[in-house]
């Protein structure tokens, strides 16, 4: 799929005030920092289309951005961010929770794990509730320019071993680099197919 434009077309944080449901949808969802507004500007190839940062937390909106006209890329607060207060904490999590459960234009949840690290309990338990819920996500391993080859395929492989414990079967995965532009092909083609398929819910 050629990307022939990208736009930002606004921020919410509350659910009823979404654009109406009736183009494909694709949500960006992970840690504080492994990269989800990097990823979406590498897709995009917009560079500053999605504000990235060092310091997590950046992203605290959820925010629509209008490809080729007919489907949105959106990029959603980090989880596991400590400096927001508990309560924050617990307010985001209802928030994004609500958003994931109910969007009915929603297609696909791309799960954002940063290669360099073993199995994070918290992107496990994330994975987990997905699946109760009935959601259907992918896995999309971040920042794999920073170490070997290797080593992003045994972390790659320790996660999905990882997931196994709890699923017959296991989404699936996509390693990606946003330094080196790896992986864009490969999930740009993704959701070209997801949304031929496309029919508006209303
Ligand atoms: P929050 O909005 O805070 O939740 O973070 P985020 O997940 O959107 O992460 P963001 O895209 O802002 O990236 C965080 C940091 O990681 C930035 O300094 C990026 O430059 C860096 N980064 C993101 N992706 C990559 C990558 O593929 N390779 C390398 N080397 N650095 C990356
Ligand atoms: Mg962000």
């Amino acid at each position: 799929m050629q990307i022939q434009s990208a736009e930002f077309k606004c921020s919410n944080t509350r659910t009823d005030k979404l654009p109406p449901p009736v183009l494909p949808e694709y949500a960006f969802i992970g840690r504080s920092n492994v990269g989800k507004s990097s990823l979406i500007n590498m897709l995009t190839q917009r560079k500053g289309l999605a504000k990235t940062s060092q310091t997590p937390g950046k992203t605290q909106l959820i925010n629509h951005f209008l490809i080729n006209q007919n489907w949105y890329l959106v990029d959603l607060p980090g989880y596991g961010y400590a400096k927001t207060s508990r309560t924050n904490r617990g307010e985001w999590e209802r928030f994004i929770r609500y958003y994931l459960k109910n969007r009915e234009s929603l297609q696909c949840v791309f799960v954002l794990i940063d290669s360099r690290l073993e199995p994070q309990r918290v992107d496990l338990d994330f994975c987990f509730w997905l699946g109760e819920q009935g959601i259907p996500f992918v896995l999309v391993f971040t920042k794999a320019d920073k170490q070997s080859r290797l080593k992003t395929a045994q972390n790659v492989e320790k996660f999905k071993k990882a997931l196994l414990q709890y699923f017959e079967e296991i989404p699936q995965e996509f390693v990606t680099s946003s330094e080196e532009k790896l992986g864009r092909e490969e999930l740009l083609e993704f959701i070209g197919g997801i949304n031929e398929r496309f029919v508006s819910p209303i």
